[in-house]
């Protein structure tokens, strides 16, 4: 590594911030592994900060950080320190950032990330190093499939998961043929493949499957293609920046009013303010919508609002039930996270009252969770009803029993 390679790892990959103390040096650390209970649990941060998925990124992070105040800064009567590396959603760098959290800055737990193959290599390094891992986003269906290891916990959705249920959706709302978008990377694959397996098995077929590399924004000649086509409707992934970008030329064409759009629910989830009435009659699929109305959600949306002055969204509350999850592990060994089997039992055992509705884990350590149909209306995404229940991946490849 040149001088000027770790001048930019040092300014700009690794951030650092607390909820007691300050934690990343240039120089690395002496080994002092926090066996005890009374030293801080280095809690590691690796998500996109900038790019197009900093937003998600930074509500991840809100959200974790939020439930970590409210209790005390303390996880199971363990204090918490975070260390942070901005991974950019670059899954050619991930792999040394990952490398880095858990060798260099010695994280005890690492929350990560938002990009399904930058997870992927993060899952490696994990696997490898029995590094504990929680993935508050990332969809790749691997990570609890055939990756699937004790270590690695998922408090977001497999890709799978949240676009399933969508081919049934549409299906039954009279949808004959359809054209599929999205980026092409692992998520995109897998969000359309699901919803494709459950479409066509019942009937329906994908007359195209247009896709452009992430993160690419240039849509035109895909906008073109479809109104060429004129297929009933769009079933879609794109999220952040992208997805922005997507709504807003597709009703700028005018397909607003002739091809209904649909996607997964992250086409429009935490996008709505920028995207405007572009956004207008949006159908997705997601674990989650604006208006729960359960007390965990009214809370959870109030307290997030005065914390960041924003609007929670998934991002957030996927953020905010990582740390949830970590709490049930650490209370369960009283802080000690040497005490990895009880902590790990506890964690696969775990019944989270979340904001999104019950949430639990199979085997393989992927939320089982209700997936919801939700439509844009007022500037949020309103629960039309639930598309299926208690969804749970199957996890292929998985050997967890
Ligand atoms: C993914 O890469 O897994 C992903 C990114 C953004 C939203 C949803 C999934």
């Amino acid at each position: 590594m040149t001088k000027n390679d770790k001048f930019k790892l040092t300014r700009r990959t690794l951030l650092t911030s607390a909820a007691g103390v300050a934690t990343f040096a240039a120089a690395p650390r002496l080994f002092t592994p926090a066996i005890a209970q009374g030293a801080p649990l280095k809690v590691g941060m690796m998500l996109p900060y900038s790019g197009t998925y900093a937003k998600l990124g930074t509500f991840i992070d809100n959200g974790f950080k939020l439930y970590v105040e409210q209790k005390g800064g303390k996880l199971g009567g363990r204090a918490i320190e975070f260390v942070q590396v901005d991974d950019e959603s670059k899954p050619e760098a991930a792999t040394d950032n990952m490398n880095r959290i858990v060798g260099r800055e010695k994280a005890d737990v690492v929350v990560g990330t938002v990009h399904s193959g930058v997870a992927m290599a993060m899952v490696k390094v994990a696997r490898d190093t029995n590094t504990l891992m929680i993935i508050p986003n990332a969809g790749a269906n691997d990570a609890t499939g055939a990756a699937c290891a004790p270590n690695i916990f998922r408090t977001s959705f497999s890709n799978w998961q949240t676009c399933y249920p969508a081919g049934k959706v549409l299906f039954d709302a009279g949808v004959k043929n359809v054209a599929t978008v999205t980026w092409r990377y692992t998520a995109g694959a897998e969000m359309i493949g699901a919803f494709t397996e459950n479409f066509t098995k019942l009937g329906g077929k994908v007359v195209a499957d247009l896709t452009v590399p992430f993160p690419e924004v240039e849509f035109q000649a895909l906008i073109a293609q479809i109104a060429s086509q004129k297929p009933d409707a769009v079933f879609s992934f794109f999220a952040g920046g992208g997805a922005v970008k997507f709504v807003k030329d597709y009703a700028a064409a005018g397909l607003n009013k002739t091809i209904p759009l649909y996607g997964a629910g992250f086409l429009t989830d935490g996008t709505i303010p920028a995207q405007g009435e572009a956004a207008n009659g949006i159908k997705t699929t997601l674990h989650y919508a604006d208006n729960l109305d359960n007390p965990a959600n009214v809370a959870f949306l109030k307290a997030f609002k005065a914390k960041t002055n924003n609007d929670g969204d998934i991002y957030a509350v996927q953020g905010y039930d990582a740390a949830a999850l970590l709490d049930i592990g650490l209370t369960a060994v009283k802080g000690d996270d040497k005490a990895r089997d009880a902590m790990i039992k506890a964690m696969g055992d775990a019944k989270i009252d979340s904001p999104r509705g019950p949430l639990s884990f199979n085997k393989a350590h992927n939320p089982i969770q209700n997936i919801y149909l939700r439509e844009v209306r007022n500037g949020r995404n309103e629960m039309i009803s639930i598309a299926q229940a208690a969804v749970d991946d199957p996890a292929r490849g998985c050997k967890i029993s």
